[in-house]
C-alpha cells in the first residue's frame, strides 16, 4: 500500500535491525486519514471472505480494526490481555509469548462474541513472529469458528511469523512489507502476489 510505505518512509525510525519505530503514526499518536484508507484497503482485499467479524488485541490493532470494521460494516473484537486467569468459564484463553518483549501474555475473548458460523478478519500492526496472530487464531477456532484471513499493516518478512501463517494456510495481506532494516533505512520486499 503506497500511503503506508510512503508515510513509513518519511516518518519511522529504524531504531535497530529488528526494530522500527512508528510512534508518530500507529504506536502512539495516530493518523486517522492513514487508518481510514488501511480500513478501505482491507475492506477491498477481503470483500469475498463474507467477513462477519474483526478481530485484534489491543491496544495498536484497535485503530486499523475499527476501520476496517466500519468500511465492511461488521463488529470489531478487540482480545484482551491479561495477567493471570482464575475464572475461565466464558472466556476463550490463549498463550502469547513475545520473543521481542520475553514475556508470555494471556489473552482472552468473551464467548458471547465469536461464535460458531463466523467468519473473522484477524487485523494487527505488527507481523514479527506471528505469536499474536496464531494466539487470536486459537481463539476464533476455539469458538469453531473461521480464520477467512489476517491482514497486517507492517510485516517484518525477515522474522518468521509470515512464512509461518501461510504454512499454516492462513491467507495473509500484509500492507507494507519490510525484507530488511539495514543502516538505519526500511528495504520493502515485494508485495505477495497470489
Ligand atoms: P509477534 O506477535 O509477531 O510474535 O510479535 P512480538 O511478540 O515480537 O511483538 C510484541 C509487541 O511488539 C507487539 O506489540 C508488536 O506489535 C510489537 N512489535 C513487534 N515488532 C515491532 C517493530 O518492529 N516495531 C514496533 N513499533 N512494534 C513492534 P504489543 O506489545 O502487543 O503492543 P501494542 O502496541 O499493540 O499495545
Ligand atoms: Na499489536
Ligand atoms: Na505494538
Amino acid at each position: 500500500m503506497k500511503l503506508l510505505k510512503e508515510k513509513i518512509e518519511s516518518e519511522g525510525i529504524v531504531l535497530s535491525e529488528n526494530v522500527l519505530k512508528v510512534d508518530s503514526f500507529i504506536n502512539h499518536q495516530m493518523d486517522p486519514v492513514l487508518m481510514k484508507e488501511i480500513g478501505l484497503e482491507f475492506a477491498e482485499r477481503f470483500k469475498d471472505e463474507a467477513i462477519t467479524k474483526i478481530l485484534t488485541i489491543e491496544s495498536s490493532g484497535i485503530a486499523p480494526a475499527i476501520m476496517t470494521g466500519l468500511a465492511l460494516n461488521v463488529p470489531v473484537i478487540f482480545a484482551r490481555k491479561r495477567k493471570s486467569l482464575t475464572l475461565t468459564t466464558d472466556l476463550y484463553t490463549a498463550t502469547v509469548y513475545s520473543f521481542t518483549k520475553q514475556e508470555s501474555n494471556e489473552i482472552t475473548v468473551s464467548n458471547k462474541y465469536i461464535t460458531k458460523g463466523d467468519n473473522v478478519l484477524i487485523i494487527d500492526d505488527f507481523l514479527a513472529n506471528g505469536q499474536a496472530a496464531l494466539g487470536l487464531a486459537s481463539l476464533v477456532e476455539q469458538a469453531s469458528a473461521k480464520v477467512s484471513g489476517i491482514g497486517i499493516l507492517i510485516e517484518k518478512s525477515f522474522q518468521p511469523g509470515a512464512d509461518d501463517l501461510i504454512a499454516k494456510g492462513y491467507r495473509l495481506e500484509s500492507l507494507a512489507r519490510i525484507e530488511a532494516l539495514k543502516e538505519g533505512k526500511v528495504q520493502f520486499a515485494k508485495d505477495r502476489q497470489l
